[in-house]
Formats: C-alpha cells, sequence, structure tokens
C-alpha cells in the first residue's frame, strides 16, 4: 500500500542572490538583495495525470520546474516522485534510477538540441547514457520506432536539427525524452515558440503519447487556452506562490482568486458570459520588492487595507482574503 502521490512537491522555495558585486555595494553603500522566485509551492500529481502551472512571465514557473526535476537545489522545501525524495540526502543510487525516468521539454528545442549531432545520434544519447540497449543494431532501430512514434520518419535520423522545422524539432526533442523510458516529463512552454497551427500538432501528440504510453506531464504555459487542452488539474502561479489550485473544469467554469479571473478575461475563446469582467491592468511587480501582504494588491479591483498587510493563505484551493471573507462571490458562468 502505498500512501503517497506519484508527484509530491511541499512547500518548495527558492531564493536567489542578486546582489550587486561586494565592491559596487561598499562604494554605494547598498545592501545584500534577495529575490524570492519560489515561495512555498505546494502540489501532487497523480500518475498519468497532467497537471498545469499557468502564470505571467516572471511568475516562478521554471524555477519550479528546474528544481522538481533536479537541475536546481531549492532553498527549502521537498520534492518526491515515485515515494524517492529528489534532494541530496537521499541515497545517489535511487535517485540515479530515478534521474532515467523524469526528463524534460524545454520552450526552445533548437536550444537543446546538440547541432552538431545527428538525429539519430540525439535521440540515441539517453539510451547509452543509462545503458539500457546495448547493440548498435538494437539501438538504431529502437530511434527508429521512437522518430516514427513521434511522427517523424526513421531515415529523419541521418539529418541535423536546423533541417527541421520549429515543430519536427520539438518532436525531436520528445523522442529524446521518450528515449530512456520516462513516466514523467515536465514541459516547460513546450509550444509557446512555435506557430499556432504547430502547436495544436505538438500538444495533440502529447496528449496521443500520454494516453499510449501513460506519461505524467507536469506542464508549463503562460498560456491558459494551452493549459486547458491539456491539463485536468491546474495551478495558477502570481509572484512565486499558487493562488488557485483546483480541477480545470471547475477553474475555467468558476474561477475565484481575482487574478484567475483576470487571465481568462484575456484568453479571447473561453466564452465567458454573464460574468463581471475584470480588465488586465498593470504589470507583475518587481520580485525583489514585492508589494506587502496579498502581492496582487496593486492590481486588484477588490483590495483593501488587510490586502495589503497580511499574506492570505490558500485555504479551499484560493488564496484571497476578499473570497475567504465572502466579500467577492464565486460567480457561476452562465
Ligand atoms: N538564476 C537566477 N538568478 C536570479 N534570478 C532568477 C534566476 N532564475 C530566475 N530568476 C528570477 O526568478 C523569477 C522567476 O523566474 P522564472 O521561474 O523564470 O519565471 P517564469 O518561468 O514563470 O517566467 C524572475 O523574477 C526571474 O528573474
Ligand atoms: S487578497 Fe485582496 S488584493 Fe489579494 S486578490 Fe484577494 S482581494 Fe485582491
Ligand atoms: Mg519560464
Amino acid at each position: 500500500m502505498t500512501e503517497h502521490s506519484y508527484v509530491e512537491v511541499k512547500d518548495l522555495r527558492r531564493v536567489f542572490d542578486v546582489s550587486k558585486p561586494w565592491l559596487n555595494r561598499v562604494l554605494e553603500g547598498s545592501e545584500k538583495q534577495y529575490l524570492k522566485a519560489v515561495d512555498g509551492v505546494s502540489f501532487t500529481i497523480a500518475k498519468g495525470e497532467t497537471f498545469a502551472l499557468v502564470g505571467e512571465s516572471g511568475s516562478g514557473k521554471s524555477t519550479v520546474a528546474r528544481m522538481v526535476v533536479g537541475l536546481l537545489s531549492p532553498t527549502s522545501g521537498e520534492v518526491a516522485i515515485d515515494g524517492v525524495s529528489m534532494s541530496s540526502r537521499a541515497a545517489t543510487a535511487e535517485r540515479q534510477r530515478l534521474r532515467r525516468r523524469i526528463q524534460m521539454i524545454f520552450q526552445d528545442p533548437y536550444a537543446s538540441l546538440n547541432p552538431r549531432w545527428q538525429v539519430d545520434r540525439i535521440v540515441a544519447e539517453p539510451i547509452r547514457a543509462f545503458r539500457l540497449i546495448e547493440s548498435e543494431k538494437d539501438i538504431s532501430d529502437r530511434v527508429g520506432e521512437l522518430l516514427s512514434l513521434v511522427g517523424l520518419h526513421p531515415a529523419d535520423g541521418r539529418k541535423y536539427p536546423h533541417e527541421f522545422s520549429g515543430g519536427q524539432r520539438q518532436r525531436i526533442a520528445i523522442a529524446r525524452a521518450l528515449a530512456s523510458n520516462a513516466e514523467f516529463i515536465v514541459c516547460d512552454e513546450p509550444t509557446s515558440a512555435l506557430d499556432v497551427s504547430v502547436q495544436a500538432q505538438i500538444l495533440n501528440l502529447m496528449r496521443d503519447l500520454q494516453d499510449r504510453l501513460g506519461l505524467t506531464y507536469l506542464f508549463i504555459s503562460h498560456n491558459l487556452a494551452v493549459v486547458r487542452h491539456m491539463a485536468s488539474r491546474i495551478g495558477v502561479m502570481y509572484l512565486g506562490r499558487i493562488v488557485e489550485i483546483s480541477n480545470g473544469r471547475e477553474l475555467f467554469a468558476h474561477p475565484k482568486h481575482p487574478y484567475t479571473r483576470m487571465l481568462l478575461d484575456a484568453v479571447p475563446d473561453v466564452g465567458m458570459t454573464g460574468r463581471q469582467r475584470i480588465p488586465v491592468k498593470g504589470e507583475i511587480p518587481n520580485p525583489i520588492n514585492p508589494p506587502s501582504g496579498c502581492t496582487f494588491n496593486p492590481r486588484c479591483p477588490f483590495a483593501n487595507d488587510r490586502c495589503r498587510t497580511e499574506i492570505p493563505p490558500l485555504l479551499g484551493g484560493v488564496a484571497c482574503h476578499a473570497i475567504h471573507e465572502g466579500r467577492l462571490a464565486i460567480d457561476a458562468a452562465a
């Protein structure tokens, strides 16, 4: 009997030291400066599920992603995958085995593919690194199979990344991620650099692969329309925190947090009639010097004194005093 979810992220925090160099600080008499990129993020993902993080640029999504896959160590908090802690305190052998099962897909596939390698070498690299298949013939067969799986031709393996379009390059990146028999894939804005028509093809491919291979996704995007298509549960991030978390249907039908409502109003094709619209206003504040209390308060039409002093806790899936106090109704879509 296992009690844990497949992915468990608990109270994850990451602070960056963004101070000027020492001598500048001495001459200018300035202090060290710290930026809380991620400030207490928790969520779980069930096996085979897609959990999405959505929020404007700078809200801390990529920092969460990098900590989840172990590319960046957290300042505090825990990531456990299939019951194995990703922290350095955990047994190395166990984490090593886990590595193979976790892969990441980035926004810019060209930057993540070695331009000097032929595609078959790129896709075979995880197979060789993890010594999954011994014979070169079997590796070559497996690479051909992976390329077919992502909608490319086995003969494409002899080409170089620059010979492909953006969408095809993302297919190559997906094939490489699958080469290690990964079961959990962290996708950080995987289609944000692609044309809209190509985006849909790649998203559909990802969903299809999920169904066929039982993959679990952490899917990151600034685009709610994309997230809606992909995720069963969604966390909305603002300045390093999750301000609302719920299943996708609920989030789109009954958004609670004023920031979620604002994001939804910016999505043209969601068709939420009969609901008071909140115009998108303002910019995400400087995270080095965030507003006190609820960090959304300078942009929020419902902010009051309490909002400007007290950080709202995440209760019932939403971090908003106005909702908790009943000042702001949880409205129903028509
Ligand atoms: N290595 C770093 N050093 C300093 N600041 C960073 C670093 N990485 C990210 N940040 C800052 O952390 C915040 C969150 O960044 P990021 O996680 O990339 O957000 P998102 O992916 O949502 O756009 C931003 O203010 C960004 O400038
Ligand atoms: S806590 Fe206050 S400022 Fe923050 S979102 Fe809710 S109403 Fe707006
Ligand atoms: Mg990012």
